[in-house]
């Protein structure tokens, strides 16, 4: 890792427009378990208090992403290279720490606008999960809540951000499209998990393309595609397998119109040996993009 760096992507605020659709979709979908806060509804689906929080403000969108960080010493010095860059990083309350269920919480914003939370402290709690639809489990812990892909603007100022400022480590690129008018997409880790963030250069009215859950078993994907078309989700992408991360996943659309990718098998980097590729592809088989 670029030192210093974030440990992993640990939670989720997500503005939706409606927690009830939410609700049925997490339990019987995605087989978490829904926990109701004051004015939220919390996702849980490993040891920690809480991965994803959703307030129905009608966006529709990523809010903010927090990041844990090992201690004290690795935060103000992640602090000092983003106020290096120029980026404002303010102290949160011990209230709005206590909030987000950590010991320390500083806020910042990438630059494109997305609420970033740092954060020490330890998010697990005592009581188990347990899948209200009998997903074998989620594969977490060090690797974080899964990963996330950002529709961003501007990908110099994203990899800046992410990578000098945060401490990512690039993982490959994809290149999209016909040559001459080629994409290129970003994979960047902070931990084994093949990619924690990954940059879609391609300005968009919503932040969030997508998240990741990764699940335990082969047959848990299969039972979740099971699942989604029994509750008529739209399948906006078919079981396929990654080109970079070997992930065999499928992708279905959650009731705020961006996707959720639900996977198995993702590739874990050793950093004292990963190569750094650029493919061409995005997968290796299948994910065809199905019709809405
Ligand atoms: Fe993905």
């Amino acid at each position: 890792m670029t030192e210093p760096s974030v440990l992993n992507l640990a939670y989720l605020e997500i503005g939706v427009s409606s927690l009830a659709a939410w609700r049925d979709y997490a339990t019987g979908v995605l087989g978490v378990e829904v926990v109701d806060a004051e004015d939220a509804l919390l996702l849980r689906y490993d040891g920690a208090c809480w991965r994803i929080r959703l307030v129905e403000t009608g966006e529709d969108d990523l809010r903010t992403a927090g990041f844990e960080v090992a201690d004290d010493k690795t935060l103000k010095a992640i602090r000092a290279r983003l106020e290096g860059q120029g980026v404002s990083v303010q102290d949160a309350t011990d209230e709005a720490a206590a909030a987000r269920n950590v010991a320390r919480l500083v806020r910042c914003a990438d630059p494109f606008g997305l609420s970033v939370e740092l954060y020490v402290g330890d998010r697990a709690v005592d009581e188990p999960f347990h899948s209200p639809r009998d997903v074998s489990g989620f594969v977490t812990g060090d690797q974080g809540l899964g990963h996330m892909v950002l529709m961003v603007a501007d990908r110099a100022k994203a990899e800046a951000f992410y990578m000098q400022g945060l401490g990512f480590l690039l993982s490959d690129h994809i290149l999209l499209g016909p040559p001459g008018r080629q994409l290129t997409l970003t994979f960047l880790h902070c931990n084994p998990r093949h990619h924690t963030i990954a940059l879609a250069p391609i300005p968009a009215p919503k932040r969030l393309n997508h998240i990741m859950l990764q699940v335990a078993s082969l047959d848990d994907v299969g039972a979740g595609l099971d699942a989604a078309q029994a509750a008529g989700v739209r399948i906006s992408s078919s079981l396929g397998k990654h080109s970079n991360d070997r992930m065999v996943s499928f992708y279905m659309e959650t009731p705020s119109g961006f996707d959720i990718e639900y996977g198995f098998g993702g590739v874990e980097i050793d950093d004292a040996i990963w190569q750094t590729t650029t493919y061409d592809t995005t997968s290796l088989w299948g994910h065809k993009a199905l019709p809405a």
